[in-house]
């Protein structure tokens, strides 16, 4: 059979890239990941890392997974197989490509479920139970398996469907509208806590750091956590940029996209501590911190009710143009290879991360540890989000750095400020991967 090369067709409009690759960067990244870890690995100094992370390592990647999937308008196996192929280089590059499906697989798995727990929060916080508390709330919801295999299903199946039915149509809409929103509520929010919370506890707490209490594994997890953050290192970015028009500049791009991200995730921030240190809170109480936070803040303020379920819609929207973009890789792979019709490839893999994320779930209640935490939770991230993805991130720095032929990177980025040019190609070549690799060893002495 022939294969279709460019089978994905581009993306009309100039904006609709940036809103998706934004629509892919923003979820529960942001607003579930970027707090809980701040309050496990002590605050400032976390955030401080992780902001380095992003500028020193994010954007230098995401310039060149963009690059890579725009010239060849494939799935990412085939994007690395043929940028190496073209530059004279070993065919196996497309090994990067592979374990970042390998990642995506284990990344929808967690994330499916917990974007299910956001989906049953709109209920939650419409109907809300005034005899418990929020962190008994959290509790009643991640001590029932149904309830939370339930909610995986439904998010799983949405996923499932947009992306059988191909992502390009509808997202970029969707997006447009809905993302803003969800910054807009975000900002009321922080203005709420700004009048409600502990303000200054949380600006200290985020801010200033101290640098006495921080290991090794605060940077995996930082740098862990800007790779997720970012969609990098797993495919996601460069499969959205095999629909980049060519006449977009990638490297502009690339900067506003990594800002926005950085944005949100600091008002998420911004939104949660106050009321955490207002409300005698624990900040670092893990996964739950988002939920119990902003629900008990939904239960004190007027239109509540109204405010709380409409930020979870929102949560939940952003979260689905995560998830798409945690699929297609793979499916985008199967269906250009012609093994399986894009419907069957997105049901395969689906159904794939599914029965995975049914160790996510039931770590919550059945199988939680002596201190009530999620071991399968803790380990899916460790493997997939801070070790998988930074280490694809790396493979990509590398193979773009050193071995990918310059005039066919030249022929994506458009030199309109050499200076800028010099910088990247420095930043790729030797402080990303350095960096990776130094957290990496460092981990391991
Ligand atoms: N960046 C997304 C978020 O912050 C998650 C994601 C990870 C998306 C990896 C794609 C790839 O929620």
């Amino acid at each position: 059979m022939q294969k279709i090369l460019k089978s994905q067709g581009t993306w009309i409009g100039k904006w609709t890239f940036v809103l998706a690759a934004t629509g892919s960067a923003v979820g529960l990244g942001n607003i579930w990941g970027f707090p809980y870890k701040a309050g496990t690995e002590g605050g400032a100094a976390f955030v401080l890392i992780y902001l380095l992370c992003i500028v020193v390592i994010g954007v230098p990647i995401m310039i060149s997974e963009i690059l890579i999937g725009r010239r060849s308008g494939n799935s990412p196996i085939n994007a690395m197989k043929r940028s190496a192929i073209d530059s004279g280089n070993s065919s196996m590059w497309q090994l990067v490509g592979w374990t970042g499906i390998f990642a995506g697989v284990l990344i929808l798995s967690f994330y499916s479920v917990i974007a299910g727990i956001c989906i049953n929060y709109i209920f939650i916080s419409a109907f809300p139970n005034e005899l418990i508390s929020s962190s008994e709330q959290f509790g009643a919801v991640i001590s029932s398996p149904s309830n939370l295999l339930f909610w995986h299903t439904v998010f799983m199946l949405l996923t499932m469907l947009i992306v059988s039915a191909g992502v390009k149509d509808g997202i970029g809409r969707m997006v447009k509208i809905l993302m803003p929103m969800l910054g807009f509520l975000l900002i009321f929010m922080v203005i709420y806590a700004m009048i409600n919370g502990a303000f200054v506890e949380a600006l200290a707490f985020l801010f200033a750091p101290d640098f006495s209490n921080i290991g090794t594994d605060t940077f995996l997890s930082a740098m862990g956590q800007a790779f997720f953050s970012l969609s990098l290192g797993m495919g996601s970015i460069m499969a959205y940029g095999a629909y980049m028009p060519k006449e977009q500049e990638i490297v502009s791009t690339s900067f506003s996209v990594g800002s926005l991200d950085t944005l949100i995730a600091i008002l998420a921030g911004l939104a949660i501590f106050p009321i955490i240190f207002a409300f005698n809170l624990e900040p670092g109480s893990g996964p739950g911190l988002v939920f119990v936070s902003l629900l008990s803040a939904f239960n004190q303020m007027e239109f509540g009710q109204l405010i709380g379920p409409l930020f979870f819609i929102l949560l939940s929207i952003a979260a689905l143009s995560s998830s798409i973009s945690i699929l297609e890789p793979g499916v985008a792979y199967l269906a250009e290879e012609g093994f399986l019709s894009r419907k069957k490839s997105a049901v395969f893999i689906s159904l794939l991360c599914w029965i995975i994320g049914i160790g996510t779930a039931l770590g919550f209640n059945i199988f939680a540890d002596n201190n009530g935490d999620n071991p399968f939770l803790s380990n899916m991230e460790l493997i997939s989000v801070q070790i998988l993805q930074p280490f694809g991130g790396m493979m990509i720095a590398i193979f773009v750095g050193w071995f990918m032929d310059e005039a066919l990177i030249k022929n994506e980025i458009t030199n309109k400020y050499p200076i800028f040019y010099k910088l990247w190609r420095f930043f790729i070549k030797f402080i990303a991967p350095l960096s990776v690799a130094f957290i990496f060893i460092s981990q391991l002495i």
